[in-house]
């Protein structure tokens, strides 16, 4: 676990692009799963802005989302495959046929969990996990208590995460019971994972990360003893 302290908003942004970006350049058909949240903006927008100089190469990535609402489809703007099209996808003209966005409208939640799981075993599993962290230590819809082994799979949200999801809505929209989420035995098969962390909600949950001890309680801590977990993080949080 390599952990990279931050002092600005834009350092952060910055690591986190450079990580994800050398990845890409070993392995530019790289699969991709990529977070929602305020968290990856930054980093979003230095891929965006590398893309149109052509610093990073992003046409031969194939890239995934890590969740989704149940209930909506991806063209309402509520929706993390809406968040993505806006803040990336669209942005950087990235190609769809190269991006598998979970349909939380699927009639069959289950089925569509393994198409997307299918849809990863195709490219050969995650090569990078981008994660955010949730001040309850969840990662992607993981939230405490959630089995380590799973794959893509349907999950109910936890009151504390819909409620840190409703401060981004103030047109009435409000956050769904039940979320599709990549699972945390997915996760770790990432062969790299990049975990962005920052706001001093987060703190409690990265200092069980640190502490070293895997706690079911704590999903971010299924991510301990990983190969190459590299966790960008604000300074303020270091301790
Ligand atoms: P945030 O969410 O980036 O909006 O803080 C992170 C998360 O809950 O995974």
């Amino acid at each position: 676990m390599l952990f990279e302290w931050t002092d600005s908003p834009e350092e952060f942004a910055e690591r986190g692009a450079a990580h994800a970006a050398a990845v890409i350049d070993d392995m530019p058909e790289a699969a991709i799963a990529l977070p929602t949240g305020s968290t990856p903006i930054g980093l979003y927008d230095r891929w965006v802005e590398r893309a149109a100089t052509g610093e990073v190469q992003l046409n031969r990535a194939h890239f995934f989302n890590l969740d989704e609402y149940a209930g909506l489809p991806q063209a309402d703007s509520h929706s993390f495959a809406a968040f993505l099209h806006r803040h990336f996808l669209d942005r950087a003209a990235i190609d769809p046929a190269r991006v598998r966005l979970l349909r939380g409208d699927a009639p069959d939640l289950e089925g569509e969990a393994a198409a997307h799981d299918a849809a990863v075993a195709a490219q050969g599993g995650l090569d990078l996990a981008i994660l955010g962290l949730g001040g309850n230590g969840h990662i992607a819809f993981n939230e405490p208590g959630a089995d380590w082994n799973q794959g893509t799979h349907r999950v109910p949200l936890t009151e504390a995460t819909r409620i840190a999801n409703q401060a981004y809505f103030e047109d009435g929209f409000t956050v769904p019971r039940d979320g599709l989420t990549m699972g945390i035995g997915m996760l770790r098969k990432a062969r790299r994972v990049l975990l962005l962390v920052t706001g001093v909600a987060k703190a409690e949950a990265l200092a069980m990360l640190r502490a070293g001890r895997p706690d079911p309680a704590w999903p971010v801590t299924a991510l301990i003893g990983h190969p190459h977990l590299i966790v960008v993080a604000d300074s303020a949080l270091r301790g």
